[in-house]
């Protein structure tokens, strides 16, 4: 098909890539999922095993709380691991792990069931059953994924908590889900210092009430504390007789919860986002086939961690639902040496590379030498998640990293929506900085307050106009708050919370947050988060965040305090706060900078007016002041 000439600047794909694409013309397929949008997921679905099949693609009858695939029985972690047993794949590598100190590990399919297995049986004997919650909190190692698949397996739902947060994070996480096992390690390794995970777990248990039992897996070998009667090292556990039988998967419902993912939302505390066995699995399934074209022998590598929504999607459940061989890597990019990543691509003969800008623009801040010392050349395909790329790292991961052959998959999508949404796939032209068009069948659009669809590269507030199998299905504990977050403001459409333009092509070009959510390194934080750890400071009467742009992090949060009466503000007590932000909530979440200030700009209600604070960091008009209360 002849292609049309698009705007700006764009780069084609070469020939050598559209040959291997099994994609090779991406209008053909949206076409095709536009006219029979529900014939096209059908068709995706029935290349995963069922239990039972679907009486109803999807059921609109009680909306916004849709539902896929109903009346089916299956179970996601059947397919990730049983059904590639009695294939060829029984012997292929699931995936292969390097630890930051050089540790080796690998797992076939095979292997890996076994290990599942085990896990599940571990949690079985402490009376786990279907819909018990089980909390996991560890950093980058394949115990996380067997713990993930044996929730699965067994129809608990999980709640992975992200290792790199802190106390009061994993406590409320903890409580709101009401979790019955937490699974933790003693410890994981950052840029090779110890991070004591059961020390932080320890503090959040003796706050909350739920857990009965800790599974302890041992990374590190520090000395811990362990609670006699609560606390159980993995490893005993595994040497029990119970340990090497099999385990049945649970035969479950299509619309059974799998797991919960807490996630930043505009006020109050964070909210667990539910997804689903059968949608969710139909849904990154077919996207990460289609978007990252996984062959047989490729060895296919997301840098993300597994405690994020891009972990669970695109480290776990895609990539085994395909059948593929991932890589995944315990340590940061850049130590001990800023070629740590380039070593290990090269040295694992790494196809597929998918990370995030912030780590992008990092690693070009070391300079081209750095990746030029090594043989990349294995690379076909790289991607990018979390936060719009500037075009000179887009260009620099293109040129630098990819050889400027390598097509850039910049994929955009949420917690909330499981799977990619926009994005290009390997045979579409791209253009830096935009990730392109929705995938295929999805409508999308932008508009203004009044909800019409603005004019081409105007700014408005991007929405989602039809469901789609991965999307969450409420917030666990507070449907109400799902309904009014996401479906109210514009009834009947999906709210992302993001500001975009899309461009006289059809590209989006994703502009940022409209609410109060932070992405600092690509991670999501609210300012309620960072704002309440303040005011637990006893020296704090009221506090305000926001974040403000930074050269690699995207944003950095800077905050804005009035202390107590009778507090002196001092740079040690600036330095304190910045701290006790990091020891409750996480070291993501550590302020840059610390302000303290005398009152705060609020609308007449009270509220926190961040936006003013913000116009004026930067030295802009801070807009409409009408609400302002002085
Ligand atoms: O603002 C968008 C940004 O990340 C938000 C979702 O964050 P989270 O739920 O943590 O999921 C991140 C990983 C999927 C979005 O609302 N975002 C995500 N991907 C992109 C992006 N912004 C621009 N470009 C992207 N590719």
């Amino acid at each position: 098909m002849a292609q049309k000439k698009l705007s700006g600047e764009v780069f084609l794909p070469s020939k050598a890539v559209i040959e291997k694409a099994t994609v090779k013309d991406w209008d053909v397929l949206n076409k095709r999922a536009q006219e029979d949008y529900e014939g096209f997921w059908s068709a995706e679905a029935e290349n995963l095993h069922w239990f039972k099949k679907w009486d109803k693609v999807l059921d609109e009858s009680n909306k916004p709380f849709y539902k896929w695939f109903t009346g089916a029985k299956t179970n996601i972690a059947y397919n990730c691991l049983d059904v590639h047993l009695t294939t060829w794949r029984r012997n292929k590598l699931a995936f292969f792990w390097e630890g930051e100190n050089g540790d080796f590990k690998s797992y076939s399919y095979y292997y890996l069931n076994k290990y599942v297995c085990r896990f599940a049986n571990i949690l079985k004997s402490m009376g786990v059953v279907k819909g018990d919650r089980v909390t996991i909190y560890m950093g980058r190692v394949p115990e996380l994924v067997f713990a993930m698949l044996a929730c699965a397996r067994l129809g608990a739902i999980h709640s992975v908590v992200f290792g790199g947060f802190s106390v009061e994070a994993l406590h409320e996480r903890l409580e709101d889900s009401k979790s019955k096992v937490l699974i933790v390690s003693d410890g994981s390794y950052v840029r090779g210092k110890i991070v004591d995970l059961k020390g932080i777990a320890d503090e959040a248990l003796a706050r909350a009430a739920t857990v009965e039992h800790v599974v302890v897996v041992k990374r590190t070998g520090h000395d811990i504390n362990m609670e006699a009667g609560r606390d159980y090292w993995y490893h005993e556990l595994c040497a029990l007789p119970m340990g090497n039988q099999g385990c049945e998967a649970e035969v479950l419902d299509a619309e059974d919860p799998l797991f919960l993912l807490y996630t930043s939302g505009t006020t109050g505390k964070p909210k667990a986002i539910l997804h689903t066995h059968g949608g969710y699995m139909v849904g990154t399934y077919a996207s990460l086939k289609y978007v990252f074209d996984i062959h047989e022998e490729d060895r296919y590598w997301c840098a993300a961690d597994p405690g994020w929504i891009t972990g669970h999607s695109y480290i776990v459940y895609g990539p085994l639902l395909n059948g593929a061989t991932s890589f995944m890597y315990e340590g940061a990019p850049s130590h001990p040496y800023p070629n740590r990543w380039w070593q290990l691509i090269e040295k694992y003969g790494i196809n597929i590379l998918y990370t995030a800008p912030t780590a992008i623009r990092g690693l070009m801040k070391y300079g081209d030498a750095w990746p030029q010392r090594h043989d990349l050349s294995s690379l076909r395909l790289l991607g990018t998640v979390g936060e719009p790329i500037n075009p000179e790292a887009w260009k620099w991961y293109h040129r630098v990293i990819g050889r400027g052959e390598c097509p850039i998959m910049d994929t955009w999508w949420q917690t909330e929506t499981g799977m990619f949404m926009i994005t290009p796939m390997p045979c579409v032209p791209l253009k830096p900085g935009s990730g392109g068009r929705p995938f295929p069948g999805l409508i999308m659009d932008v508009v203004n307050e009044d909800g019409e669809s603005v004019k081409a590269n105007e700014e408005g507030f991007l929405i989602i106009k039809r469901p789609w199998p991965s999307m969450m299905r409420t917030i666990y504990n507070d449907p109400e708050r799902y309904v009014n977050q996401y479906w109210s403001r514009y009834p009947g459409y999906y709210l992302t919370g993001d500001s975009a333009r899309r461009d006289e092509d059809g590209y989006y070009w994703i502009i940022g947050r409209v609410d109060d959510v932070i992405k600092v390194s690509g991670y999501r934080l609210g300012t309620a988060e960072i704002e309440s750890a303040l005011v637990s400071h006893t020296s704090v009467a009221e506090a305000a965040a926001i974040g403000l742009p930074h050269e690699v992090k995207g944003n950095a949060i800077h905050c804005f305090v009035i202390l107590k009466e009778g507090v002196e503000a001092t740079p040690q007590l600036g330095e304190e706060l910045r701290k006790h932000v990091g020891h409750e909530v996480g070291p993501i979440a550590r302020p840059e900078n610390i302000e303290f200030v005398s009152s705060l700009p609020k609308t007449r209600s009270g509220k926190i007016m961040r936006r003013v604070l913000k116009a004026k960091a930067l030295g802009v008009d801070p807009g409409n002041l009408s609400t302002l209360e002085e």
